[in-house]
């Protein structure tokens, strides 16, 4: 899979999701599909739209005991998902076994990568609530060094931070970024952004946009717009 926009399904029912997808009469965009919906239509959301032809990146950031990551990998990978991920923070241990539980029989499996620290957390809470007496920076490169030698495929970060995750993981280790926003648009809640241009020249390797697509007043328009930013 080469570089590519990833467009955020933040939608809560499979009407909404498919009256948003009917505005791109034949393109297949690689979507996004949280927590919010999957959790709404349950995995048969999944289904539907992989029959459709869409790529699916399955952000469900899973983190618990190796064991029981290692089996819900195995149901996800058997959903014929994309790139599904998990927290870093649930250790190498989980990580390894969460690769084990997503390899088929026959050796193929989606791409697995990691969320490194939440974007929601700050220093001040990193400290405080996690009692994690590091910079953030460096917490987040560790995190990402131990998925990387773990042997998963990349981690989702800020476009801010591709280009040190490349320089420390190594090139062809994935950097999925959100927060995108257009050159002349507003930044809603979201607070380090990047425009597709930048974030291309930043070394992204996927972009992931939600509202600058699906509040759009076009949406087709704002994801060709997107492509053809950071193609
Ligand atoms: O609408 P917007 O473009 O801000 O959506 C970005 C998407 O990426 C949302 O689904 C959001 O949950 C997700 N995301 C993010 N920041 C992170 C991790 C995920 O914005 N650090």
């Amino acid at each position: 899979m080469g570089k590519d926009v990833i467009v955020a399904c933040d939608f809560s029912t499979a009407a909404e999701t498919f009256s948003f997808l009917d505005h791109f009469s034949g393109r297949k965009p690689f979507l996004k599909i949280g927590m919010e919906l999957f959790y709404a239509e349950g995995p048969d959301i999944v289904r539907k739209i992989k029959a459709r032809g869409h790529r699916v990146f399955l952000d469900l950031k899973l983190h618990d005991i190796p064991n029981t990551v290692k089996k819900a990998m195995s149901v996800l990978s058997g959903l014929d998902v994309d790139i599904v991920n998990l927290h870093a923070a649930g250790t190498c241990a989980m990580m390894r076994a969460a690769l084990e539980g997503l390899t088929r029989p026959d050796g193929s499996r989606p791409l697995l990568i990691a969320v490194t620290q939440l974007t929601s957390t700050d220093q001040i809470a990193l400290e405080e609530d996690l009692w994690i007496d590091r910079p953030m920076p460096d917490v987040v490169m560790h995190y990402a060094e131990n998925a990387a030698k773990s042997g998963l495929d990349g981690v989702v970060c800020s476009p801010l931070e591709a280009a040190t995750v490349h320089r420390v993981c190594g090139p062809s280790f994935l950097t999925v970024t959100p927060g995108i926003r257009f050159a002349d648009a507003v930044k809603d809640d979201q607070k380090r952004i990047m425009t597709p241009a930048d974030a291309k020249l930043a070394g992204s390797d996927y972009i992931v946009v939600g509202r600058p697509i699906t509040a759009a007043p076009d949406p087709a328009a704002a994801y060709a717009r997107c492509l053809q930013e950071f193609l």
